[in-house]
């Protein structure tokens, strides 16, 4: 299937490691032009020659840090400096820090807004003129299974997720006009470095092996396992694709069926 995204222009947050960069490989694959943001110049550097080595695709990368708009904003100048314009936006962030209500500070929500929230309403202002210029848009945020079925011990993840789902539904709805979609994907367990070191993680506190660790994970996923970031990746593609241009305002889950509402 041809998902018509050839030289297409693509803005991946968090796009150095784990879920971002898979999709920003599988963008680049489909012969979109990508640009990346991390904060971390070693992580963007490592992902390019990455990328570059699979697609032959130059990868432009900037630091900064998504939980601050004018980084954001400035990175949207650089890409569109480098590639003319943004038809894709992947709004991604790093995962706020783990614990349960008793764990966590009212400060703590605050961080986990800005890193969750506002770095994907930042993202979606500085993208939306050039959206609304060219008449086609693809709005991709990535949130996680708790936006469906909030999980013990992750408060912060819980929280500051929800006002993102709320939000895409609701510029779904003032951007459908102009071409553009504005969707949400809920990944569930998906094995990337940040799953691999909560796993070493209880590994080491709980003195089991990690195979132990990885089982005790997939208990509550039906397909017995956890997904692959190419899994995730393949279906942001679709999303962000011309074939997906009837769908809007949805949460989409790829969690191998974990969340047990319908
Ligand atoms: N993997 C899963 O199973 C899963 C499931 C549900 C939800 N999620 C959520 O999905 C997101 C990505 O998870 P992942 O597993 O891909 O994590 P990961 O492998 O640790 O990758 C995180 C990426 O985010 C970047 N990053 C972190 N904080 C940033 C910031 N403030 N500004 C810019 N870039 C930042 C990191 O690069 P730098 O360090 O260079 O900044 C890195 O490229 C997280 O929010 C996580 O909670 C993951």
């Amino acid at each position: 299937m041809d998902l018509g995204l050839k030289d297409k222009v693509a803005f991946v947050m968090a796009g150095s490691k784990g879920l971002g960069k898979a999709v920003a490989l599988e963008l680049a694959k489909e012969g979109a032009n990508v640009a990346i943001m991390s904060r971390n110049s070693e992580n963007l550097k490592k992902a390019q020659e990455e990328i570059k080595s699979i697609t032959g695709k130059e990868v432009l990368t900037i630091e900064g840090d998504v939980a601050r708009k004018e980084d954001i904003e400035k990175a949207v100048k650089e890409t569109v400096s480098k590639f003319g314009t943004i038809h894709i936006l992947f709004a991604n962030a790093g995962g706020p820090p783990a614990g349960g209500f008793f764990d966590v500070k009212p400060e703590d929500y605050l961080k986990a807004v800005e890193l969750n929230l506002m770095s994907t309403i930042y993202a979606v202002y500085a993208v939306k003129d050039y959206m609304i210029n060219q008449k086609w848009g693809r709005i991709i945020a990535s949130t996680s299974i708790s936006v469906k079925q909030p999980l013990d011990n992750l408060i912060l993840s819980n929280v500051s997720r929800m006002g993102v789902i709320s939000f895409i539904k609701s510029i779904s709805n003032a951007l459908a006009p102009f071409g553009i979609t504005a969707n949400a994907v809920a990944p569930g367990y998906t094995m990337t470095e940040r799953i691999e070191n909560l796993l070493k993680a209880r590994v080491e506190k709980e003195g089991i092996t990690f195979e132990e660790a990885q089982k005790s994970m997939i208990t509550d996923i039906p397909m017995k396992r956890l997904g692959t970031v190419e899994e995730f990746a393949s279906t942001v593609a679709f999303l962000a694709s011309e074939k997906a241009s009837y769908i809007t305002g949805v949460i989409l889950p790829i969690d191998g069926g974990f969340i047990k509402g319908v």
